[in-house]
């Protein structure tokens, strides 16, 4: 039975005519906006999945009279590389982009711009590296330069206190920041059941199968793992010539296992996959930890080793921060939990030490 009408829209670079969970946000993002001639700065976090880049393109694409511009700083990530998308490929400055000086590429980038209604969005801000490039610094305070009014929206997975400096982010200010959280399962739902709806033929599909997607989905509530578990469901639905059900979503989750990425684990230090299985261990059947815990597993261990270890397990996917409690001495102390089972980490973490105890064997 064929079920996907078009495929196109279960790609991850497909933007939805609605987003979902979002609208209050991009209420006021866009009344900023549109409604004043001010510069603007907009930081809006999230962990994986949370609908950042999908955010950041729906405004690009609803402000039509703007010149809009979106960069991923993950693939352009030289100041060079995205002043160059800023000013377009088409743009007939472009041409001696790459031979003339920093100060002189920055002026060219203010120039071509129009004196207002710019709209520049930023996304994986956090892969822009610490004292390295003045791009944001730029941007953020073209007015006090010389330059345009610029609407600057910033899509990080991290605090950006974690990787700007202190000049960058006094530009950046403090009161413009947004926090998306993971989606809850209800949230899940929607956007799943709009996605299925333009993406499967009628008929073809269950409720009850939208429904077992977002349940299986909610513990990281992440959108790409919902969307990408309803595609993959769909494909094997198709496969065995069946209209789409919960059955067949249960087994695609279970044959196509939940999503840990083995690079974060291949990429992590001896140390930490070490770290790792002590944490796992000592929390036993519970998902969840504190910063004091990793501690415990080795007191001499300094504190800023122990947040870089618990930085790596968030960027990672594998942890999620939950609250914020009193610590030691009264200071403040994060609570994390485990977003994936931990059983499934164990598993893969053991075929990673295997790997790396065979690499010394040679
Ligand atoms: N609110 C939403 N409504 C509809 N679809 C959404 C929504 N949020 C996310 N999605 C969909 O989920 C997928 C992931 O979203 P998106 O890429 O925006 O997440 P992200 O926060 O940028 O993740 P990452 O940090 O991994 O880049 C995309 O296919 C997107 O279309
Ligand atoms: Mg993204």
């Amino acid at each position: 039975m064929k079920i996907i009408k078009n495929p196109s829209t279960l790609s991850p670079d497909y933007i939805p005519d609605t987003v979902c969970a979002r609208e209050d946000y991009i209420k006021f993002i866009n009344g900023v906006i549109r409604k004043s001639d001010v510069p603007s700065t907009f930081v809006v976090r999230g962990n994986p999945g949370t609908g950042k880049t999908v955010l950041g393109k729906y405004l690009v694409q609803m402000n039509k009279e703007y010149r809009g511009v979106y960069v991923n700083c993950y693939v352009h990530s030289t100041d060079r590389s995205i002043v160059s998308e800023i000013i377009g490929k088409d743009n007939p400055r472009a041409y001696d982009f790459q031979n003339i000086s920093s100060d002189r590429m920055y002026k060219v980038m203010f120039d071509i711009m129009p004196e207002k209604n710019n709209l520049i969005v930023l996304d994986e801000v956090h892969s822009l590296k610490k004292n390295q490039g003045q791009i944001l610094y730029l941007l953020s305070r073209s007015r006090e330069l010389g330059g345009p009014i610029i609407k600057l929206v910033i899509l990080t997975m991290e605090e950006p206190e974690l990787f700007l400096d202190k000049s960058t982010l006094s530009g950046l200010g403090k009161y413009n920041r947004i926090s998306l959280k993971e989606y809850s399962y209800s949230e899940l739902y929607e956007i799943l059941s709009r996605r299925a709806e333009v993406a499967f033929y009628i008929g073809t599909f269950d409720k009850s199968a939208v429904e077992r997607c977002a349940q299986l989905t909610e513990e990281t509530g992440n959108a790409r793992d919902a969307i990408e578990l309803l595609k993959t469901s769909a494909l094997l639905a198709e496969e065995r010539d069946e209209s789409l059900d919960e059955d067949v979503v249960v087994e695609a989750y279970n044959n196509f296992s939940p999503p840990i990425e083995d690079s974060s684990l291949i990429n992590m230090e001896e140390d930490e996959i070490k770290l790792l299985r002590g944490l796992i261990e000592q929390t036993g059947s519970g998902t969840r930890f504190k910063s004091s815990d990793i501690k415990d597993l080795d007191p001499s261990m300094p504190d800023s080793r122990v947040y870089r270890f618990l930085r790596v397990l968030e960027n990672s996917g594998f942890i999620k921060k939950n609250k914020i409690g009193k610590g030691y001495g009264g200071g403040v102390e994060n609570e994390y939990s485990f977003r994936i089972p931990t059983l499934l980490l164990l598993e893969r973490l053991t075929l990673v030490e295997d790997s790396i105890s065979s690499r010394k064997k040679l």
